[in-house]
């Protein structure tokens, strides 16, 4: 087999649409020979056009260098038919998401191609081991799972089958390389890395809606300001359509024999349903215009009907929380007098379970989270049978700092505490189940889905043995099996042990 980075590997790809084009495009850029096919006539040289048209605005962006483009788009072959990949190093197949179109394409690709030439599928979901089942040669077949648009998205997914070999995995992630991409290797499973991790951020935010804790406007809000999200898990929806997200769910669900750790909720489907497929259809969990602008986004402000308290209790001590108080003039009372507000920073428990274990009056306690970057917005929890105006009182302290506060109905983690927990504990189970390394986890979720930091990393951030005491909480309280700790996560909180430690 031809070494990687040597000038004439030369890279097939077949399927000229949006996927096969960026494949092609930084196969191109990486400084390799392509050739290109499609099935549909003419669909392989108007596929070839537009990768020419980005080669040419990458030059006016100064993004390649003038001479290059010329060079670069005569490397690009367009094939008349599948013979022309006799002489592939390797064949990245972007056809349609169709089981039997990949599976009698393998087979074609089989008879022509060379024996040492490598056979990858950029299939999103089905398994390639489903794929490689009707090849001669399993061994050389694999995933490699590049996201849209290529150019931009930097990862790209290198999937083993059960009876890929490693070389082949490797021969796949130095290619990846090549192409400007940043390889990470994955084992073949369920959605693979992204898919699979992603679950918990969306369908952790239905849930907490589902609770009737928080309005969409006011979970996003808390991921955006608290927990650093570039978007909240509402707005990704509506963004990545739900006619795209919902059948993702339950795919990934389902084929995890239903583990209640991935289950979306009955809103989804109804979303779906109905036909509410986000910005693309103007309506989903917000309104959009013509143009994709929300109409009347509800705020996730709240206005507090009462002046700031100037004293109040705190329930447990919490260095984050006086230091809150502090700065918005707050003195603490060494005493309950029995009318001030009592505050507390409770990590997992909601606002019920804090008053019942402590005895502190639930009518006037207020549970801040803490857990997150509070220096935008705070969120604010309170029980059943809470005084507004004790909540009002404290909410208004808080404002009077320059922050934002969020409102919320009673929940064991908050907003920010639970869906960080969660990608955290998924991510955690990931790394039990040996999908991945674990800085590969972090890194994957980072570079394909935007994260502000890596679902393991979430855990250090938040506190090993915090996260556990999180999880625990939830499930303790909620009595769902949906929040059992990962084992990973259970022994390195246990053992005090890094979260990252392997083994
Ligand atoms: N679009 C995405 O966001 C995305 C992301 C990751 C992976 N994928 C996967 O990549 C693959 C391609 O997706 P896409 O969005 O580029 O689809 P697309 O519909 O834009 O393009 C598919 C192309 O394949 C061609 N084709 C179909 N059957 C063929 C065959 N037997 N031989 C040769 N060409 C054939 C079609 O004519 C079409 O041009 C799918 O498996 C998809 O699941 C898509």
């Amino acid at each position: 087999m031809k070494a990687v980075d040597s000038p004439d590997f030369r890279v097939g790809v077949v399927g000229a649409g949006a996927m096969g084009q960026g494949i092609a495009q930084v196969s191109l850029t990486g400084g390799m020979p392509v050739v290109l096919f499609d099935a549909q006539e003419g669909g392989a040289a108007a596929g070839a056009e537009k990768v020419f048209g980005r080669l040419d605005r990458m030059v006016e962006k100064g993004r390649l260098a003038e001479a290059d483009v010329g060079p670069t788009k005569a490397r690009l072959a367009v094939a008349e038919s599948l013979e022309a990949f006799a002489d592939c190093d390797v064949v990245i197949e972007a056809v349609f998401e169709d089981l039997e179109v990949k599976r009698s394409l393998f087979q074609q690709l089989e008879a022509i191609v060379r024996p040492d030439c490598l056979i990858a599928t950029n299939t999103s979901s089905l398994p390639i081991a489903s794929i490689a089942r009707v090849c001669e040669r399993r061994d050389r077949i694999a995933g490699m799972h590049f996201f849209n648009p290529v150019p931009v998205m930097k990862l790209v997914e290198i999937i083993s089958g059960p009876e890929t070999n490693a070389e082949a995995a490797a021969i796949l992630s130095a290619l990846g390389k090549r192409m400007g991409r940043v390889p990470v290797e994955v084992k073949d499973s369920p959605g693979f890395l992204v898919n699979l991790g992603g679950r918990a951020f969306t369908t952790e935010g239905l849930r907490i809606q589902q609770e009737g804790v928080a309005a969409p406007a006011q979970i996003d809000a808390v991921c955006r300001d608290c927990g650093h999200f570039r978007m909240g898990p509402f707005e990704l929806m509506d963004l990545t359509g739900i006619d795209v997200n919902y059948p993702v769910s339950q795919i990934v669900c389902a084929e995890f024999q239903h583990d209640p750790r991935l289950r979306t909720t009955p809103h989804h489907k109804l979303l779906y349903e109905a036909g509410r497929f986000g910005r693309k259809t103007a309506a989903g969990h917000y309104r959009y215009d013509g143009s994709g602008n929300m109409v009347d986004p509800p705020s996730p402000d709240h206005e507090p009907d009462a002046a700031p308290a100037a004293q109040m209790v705190v329930a447990e001590v919490n260095e984050a929380l006086v230091a809150l108080l502090s700065e918005a003039g707050v003195s603490i009372l060494a005493a309950d007098d029995g009318t001030a507000p009592i505050v507390a920073a409770p990590l997992g428990e909601d606002s019920t379970t804090f008053a019942a274990r402590t005895d502190a009056d639930h009518r006037r306690l207020v549970c801040i989270d803490t857990t997150a970057d509070t220096s935008k917005r705070i969120t604010v929890m309170t029980a059943p049978g809470a005084d507004p105006a004790s909540r009002d009182a404290v909410a208004a302290a808080l404002v009077g700092t320059g922050r934002k506060v969020t409102a919320i109905q009673d929940s064991p983690g908050f907003i920010a505490q639970r869906i960080r927990a969660m990608i955290a504990n998924l991510g955690c189970e990931i790394a039990q189940m040996g999908l991945a390394a674990p800085k590969d986890i972090d890194l994957a979720l980072q570079l394909g889905l935007n994260y502000p930091l890596g679902p393991l990393e979430i855990a250090e951030d938040l506190g090993v043995k915090e996260t556990l005491s999180i999880m625990q909480h939830l499930q303790a309280i909620t009595g769902d099996d949906r929040y059992r700790p990962s084992l990973w996560l259970r022994r390195r909180a246990l053992l005090g042990l890094p979260i990252h430690t392997a083994g």
